[in-house]
């Protein structure tokens, strides 16, 4: 399977950094009296692990082997109320409808073609019951944008075992042509004696989707555009947002969905 970022190749420092609880209560209340949950480009498990420990029942869909695989070693015997699915969303092909289905922290951008993404989003609509929610969480494409000033940052310094740390930096361009912020990220290992024992360059390429873009394409799969928020409280989206969070409604006579 041909991947944009290849997430697996750090996926055992994936959680030292990836901490943020920040949209936890969000997917929480969404979440609450839903029967099937489907979140889609879950990575180790950071936001469904929590709630799938505080009873909800959620599938989880990763085209990541590596990434799915500490996700389980973390899950261990409260997996219960959840499965892990291998698979590409871009190919899609549940054995279930969901009442709700969610892309969180702007991964649907980690997918660089339009066609692609008009295909995951035909997918997500095929696999909702009538009545159905998609949530997709996004940058803001004019926030997101301005990061991607070539730069060198530091995201920060993580304790690993055994006495070594983990310093990550990285650099982000937008290539206007392409719409696409490209970059590399930096994972440095210390040992104990502050001495680098390691270090991995992970590229890393996301799309810029447009408000009107995403509208589009969701609406010509079949979808009714139910709200736009800024933020998790949630705020109104405009373009000083961080944020750009869609509701996204399977209408129960809503249009067709075009394969
Ligand atoms: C940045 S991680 C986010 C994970 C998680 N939602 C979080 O907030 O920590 C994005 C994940 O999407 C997965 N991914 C990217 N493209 C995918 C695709 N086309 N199908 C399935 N998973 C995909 C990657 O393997 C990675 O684990």
């Amino acid at each position: 399977m041909e991947k944009n970022i290849d997430f697996g190749y750090v996926a055992d420092l994936y959680d030292y950094y990836a901490t943020g609880s920040y949209d936890l209560n969000f997917y929480r209340n969404l979440c609450r009296n839903r029967e099937n949950i489907l979140e889609l480009m879950c990575g180790t498990g950071r936001v469904s692990i929590p709630l799938i420990r505080e009873g909800f029942p959620i599938t989880c869909v990763d085209y990541s082997e590596e990434m799915l695989e500490v996700f389980r070693s973390k899950l261990g015997d409260e997996s219960e109320n959840s499965r892990l699915v291998c698979q590409d969303v871009c190919e899609l092909e549940m054995d279930h409808l969901y009442d709700l289905i969610v892309i969180p922290s702007n991964s649907l951008s980690e997918i660089l073609d339009k066609a692609k993404q008009r295909k995951a989003i035909q997918n997500i609509y095929r696999h909702l019951k009538p009545g159905g929610i998609f949530f997709c969480a996004l940058y803001n494409p004019f926030y997101r944008v301005k990061q991607a000033d070539g730069t060198i940052k530091y995201l920060g310094k993580y304790n690993l075992d055994g006495g070594r740390s983990m310093v990550i930096t990285y650099y982000n361009i937008y290539l206007s042509d392409l719409q696409i912020i490209s970059g590399t990220q930096f994972y440095e290992i210390y040992d104990s004696n502050n001495r680098m024992i390691e270090k991995r360059c992970l590229d890393v390429r996301f799309s810029v989707i447009t408000k009107e873009e995403i509208c589009q394409m969701a609406r010509s799969a079949g979808f009714s555009v139910k709200a736009v928020y800024g933020d998790y409280e949630p705020y109104h989206y405009d373009e000083k947002s961080t944020y750009m969070n869609f509701v996204f409604v399977k209408e129960k006579r809503g249009g067709r969905c075009r394969r």
